[in-house]
């Protein structure tokens, strides 16, 4: 649309021309309808007006024919919209499989993005073209809206939850990055760029960034913050064991199941004792407040790390626990 719009943004991700197109269409039928009803009003007024000999109106008591033609025809018109937009949102919300993992840490007012090799950026997102991108995105304040116009994706970044958007650059250069939510005084200027770069460049501009990886900065975290000493394989253990943790369902205390996902896991370090595992004592102290957004990031990925082969086929089923004793009566200390 950009190449006969002025003023319009550049198209520069896969699903841009789709965006555009919907777009394009809302405006057209939009406009069609409003000329429709604009140029039947000033006809009518025109043709029907009030002339001797013609004082009163005859009154028409209802046509279901009508009253049927008229629901019918603007219904028919809104479900096109609705199933071309419900079914470009899905796309858009879904990462295909491949994606390249980027964290991105929003605070008031700079963004700050990170490279599963730890390559870290302010205000800059460079990324391959051709390959899917996904970030996994949290604010460290109040809430923002990652928004990139040539590439038509915008998702807000909230506080205490991980939002993702992912997107795939087809052309190189710079692209706006904008941040869609009003954060605060600054809010107009926290802005960056997205630099999309040929899958080479790409992995040269990696290369010269000479960093940790995430994963190993996690590790590092683990153990300073001695999470090491609970979480083990011998029987000083007193929690349970995080490898090929992730990904998986995990049973906890009360009955119920989750997966051990990106959300699941920074809420076990910030909010330990809400979600306790079957089987182990919520004696985990919070870590709310003492760790940065990017430090609790780089802990998921050191955790994922040591999870599951991501090549290997999918792990069978853990076999159920054994059912457990009814609960004994309250009061009674633990064993
Ligand atoms: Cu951040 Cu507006």
């Amino acid at each position: 649309m950009s190449r006969w719009l002025p003023g319009f943004p550049d198209a520069a991700s896969t699903v841009a021309d789709q965006v555009d197109a919907l777009f394009l269409f809302l405006v057209v039928t939009s406009t069609v309808i409003t000329l429709g009803i604009f140029i039947c009003l000033i006809v009518f007024a025109i043709r029907f007006r009030r002339r001797p000999g013609n004082e009163v109106a005859r009154q028409i008591a209802g046509s279901w024919k009508l009253e049927v033609t008229w629901t019918a025809i603007p219904l028919c018109l809104a479900l096109v919209p609705f199933f071309w937009g419900a079914n470009l949102y899905f796309d858009m919300s879904t990462p295909p499989p491949g994606t390249l993992d980027v964290h991105l840490v929003a605070r008031q007012w700079m963004w700050k993005s990170e490279h599963p090799d730890g390559q870290s950026e302010i205000d800059e997102l460079h990324v391959p073209v051709g390959q899917p991108v996904r970030l996994t995105m949290i604010s460290q304040d109040v809430i923002h809206s990652f928004y990139v116009p040539a590439f038509r994706v915008k998702t807000d970044v909230l506080p205490g939850r991980y939002s993702t958007v992912w997107f795939t650059a087809t052309s190189a250069g710079r692209y706006r990055l904008e941040c869609a939510e009003y954060c605060g005084t600054d809010h107009s200027q926290m802005l960056g760029w997205v630099v999309a770069m040929d899958p080479a460049d790409f992995a040269n501009w990696l290369g010269t960034q000479g960093t940790q990886s995430l994963a190993s900065q996690g590790e590092r975290l683990f153990q300073q913050l001695g999470c090491n000493g609970c979480h083990r394989a011998d029987s000083l253990a007193r929690a349970p064991m995080l490898e090929g943790l992730y990904g998986r369902p995990v049973r906890l205390q009360d009955g119920s199941q989750v997966v051990a996902d990106d959300a699941y896991i920074r809420a076990s370090i910030v909010n330990p004792s809400a979600q306790v595992v079957d089987g182990w004592q919520p004696i985990m102290p919070t870590f709310q407040g003492q760790l940065s957004e990017e430090q609790v990031l780089d802990l998921i990925a050191y955790i994922r790390s040591i999870g599951p082969d991501p090549g290997a086929p999918p792990p069978a089923p853990r076999p159920s626990p054994p059912p457990r004793p009814p609960l004994a009566p309250t009061g009674s200390p633990p064993p």
